[in-house]
């Protein structure tokens, strides 16, 4: 028996799964760490982090397993998408990483666009700017940190920065680097064109693989430190939604799955290049060799329960450790006391901003209705409603694009929630799945690494000896109904309150 690892470094924590060839995870360890939030729309976090929760996840789960650390045949990365690392010429870190749902490049992207031109930038990167995406953190250094772009000689993101580490190699791979808005996305290399027009010298990023290719091997160093061998092959690896892909068998054309993990995103695979000229989704390289996906993200999905839950459920978090449950265990039982519309009363999930389909940094949270009848109860419901209204939106931008999405897997912590999944059914009015393996982004990536070191010989064969369905479920009908009356009302909601959004921002 071969086994493969998989290491997924997001944005609550970093979780290292080690699996058998078949897929069957043996160990697995999560190490989490703080996210800095220095000021409205800031989000930061410490590269070193990272890479302390990646040697510990792995020494972990090599030590719980009891197997020897020579049958692990191969590595794979998976991450946060967007962060900036920035290295010196020493490789060490220059300041915390800007992370993807950092939303203090506004300037930047109007300057990016003017720079590029939005037709000419959707042309080659496939999308219009976004605050988000890594060109417009590395012009905001640029504008604002000059000393630390002078040092910089290396720019990674997230989970190159820990293949770094690990083997010593400056390399990413497409679906990761397709997020940084300097790559050709229908080429698959980097933009010589987009490069030179935004001053970035490409002596400064990786160099870019396919997501099977091995990258470069574990160092000496490494290997004493986690009991990893040296020698063991990386391999690119994946964005987490590219690698979620993976791990749910979303590798072919018709196949789709919602994630609400901290952003939601509603990610459909094509092996044709289909592009949005608005811009409301974005096209990336998919992790399979030749082949693209079309994503819609919701900034705040995950994110906005856990919001509330960090601020607003404290006697339920108590509860939760005295049963010894998960807390969102108790936050799905009080939602589902309540009915359908949370009694009238409407969430929009904006809390950094929102992508698909606004674009807009400065749009905002809200409650909507809210009256002295409601308890903490409707609000949970209606937070968990607005999320899934805002992923009907990305399906919508699909639809539009004549992209099939009829069938849907279900991964991520939210993904969990029996509630949330029908909640999507019932809006998307298709059957919503979850696979036997739950590991997401680390099953994906650890599948890359079966690929690449000729365990298996494509994606699509690895996901078809691996991956199978479980849970299903159906739309049911009288929901669907209801759900509409208050899914027509919520998508009224932001173009009201726009403005008042770019108000509040200026004041
Ligand atoms: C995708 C995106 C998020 C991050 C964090 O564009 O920004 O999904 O990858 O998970």
């Amino acid at each position: 028996m071969s086994y493969i690892l998989g290491v997924d470094i997001g944005t609550s924590g970093t979780k290292t799964v080690l699996f058998c060839e078949d897929g069957t995870p043996l160990a697995s360890a999560t190490y989490e760490y703080p996210l800095y939030t220095p000021h409205n729309g800031y989000a930061e976090q410490d590269p070193m982090d990272w890479w302390n929760a990646s040697v510990n996840g792995i020494t972990d789960v090599i030590r719980e397993s009891g197997i020897p650390a020579s049958e692990i045949k191969g590595i794979g990365l998976s991450g946060q998408m967007h962060g900036l690392v920035m290295l010196d010429a020493e490789g060490k870190v220059i300041r915390n990483s800007i992370i993807w749902c950092d939303q203090r490049t506004g300037k930047e992207v109007v300057e990016i666009t003017e720079k590029v031109g939005r037709d000419r930038l959707v042309e080659i990167t496939a999308n219009p700017a976004i605050t988000g995406f890594t060109a417009a953190k590395i012009m905001w250094i640029k504008n604002n940190e000059p000393r630390n772009y002078e040092k910089c000689k290396h720019i990674l993101l997230p989970k190159d920065f820990i293949r770094y580490m690990l083997t010593g190699e400056f390399a990413t791979e497409v679906s990761d680097a397709s997020g940084m808005q300097l790559l050709d996305i229908p080429k698959r290399c980097w933009s010589d064109e987009v490069l030179e027009k935004l001053g970035i010298d490409k002596a400064l990023l990786p160099k870019v693989y396919e997501s099977p290719e091995i990258t470069g091997q574990i160092t000496k160093k490494v290997a004493e430190l986690t009991g990893l061998c040296e020698g063991t092959p990386v391999v690119g690896g994946a964005g987490d939604n590219a690698a979620a892909a993976v791990g749910t068998g979303v590798v072919e054309d018709g196949t789709a799955f919602t994630t609400i993990g901290s952003s939601g995103v509603v990610f459909a695979h094509t092996s044709d290049i289909s592009i949005d000229k608005k811009g409301r989704v974005h096209t990336f390289c998919c992790a399979v060799p030749g082949c693209w996906h079309v994503m819609g993200v919701t900034q705040s999905a995950g994110l906005s329960l856990k919001w509330f839950r960090d601020n607003l459920c404290w006697s339920e978090m108590e509860t939760a450790i005295n049963m010894g449950v998960d807390p969102y265990y108790l936050t799905d039982k009080a939602a589902m006391e309540v009915p359908i519309g949370a009694n009238r009363l409407l969430y929009l999930p904006y809390l950094n901003g929102e992508r698909t389909p606004h674009l807009d940094p400065n749009a905002r949270g809200a409650f909507i209705g809210l009256s002295t009848m409601h308890k903490k109860k409707d609000m949970i419901r209606a937070v968990m409603e607005g999320v899934s209204y805002s992923l009907r939106d990305c399906v919508e931008v699909m639809r539009e694009m004549n992209i099939n999405v009829s069938d849907m897997m279900a991964c991520g912590g939210g993904g969990s929630s029996p509630l949330w999944r029908q909640m999507l059914a019932d809006l998307y009015s298709c059957p919503v799945k979850t696979t036997q393996n739950k590991e997401g982004p680390a099953l994906g990536v650890a599948l890359l690494a079966a690929v690449g070191t000729g365990i298996y010989s494509s994606v699509p064969e690895a996901c078809h000896a691996v991956i199978s369905a479980d849970k299903v479920q159906n739309p049911i009908a009288e929901n669907t109904a209801e759900y509409e009356k208050f899914y027509g009302f919520y998508k009224k909601l932001y173009p009201v309150l726009k403005d008042s959004f770019t108000d509040l921002s200026r004041l």
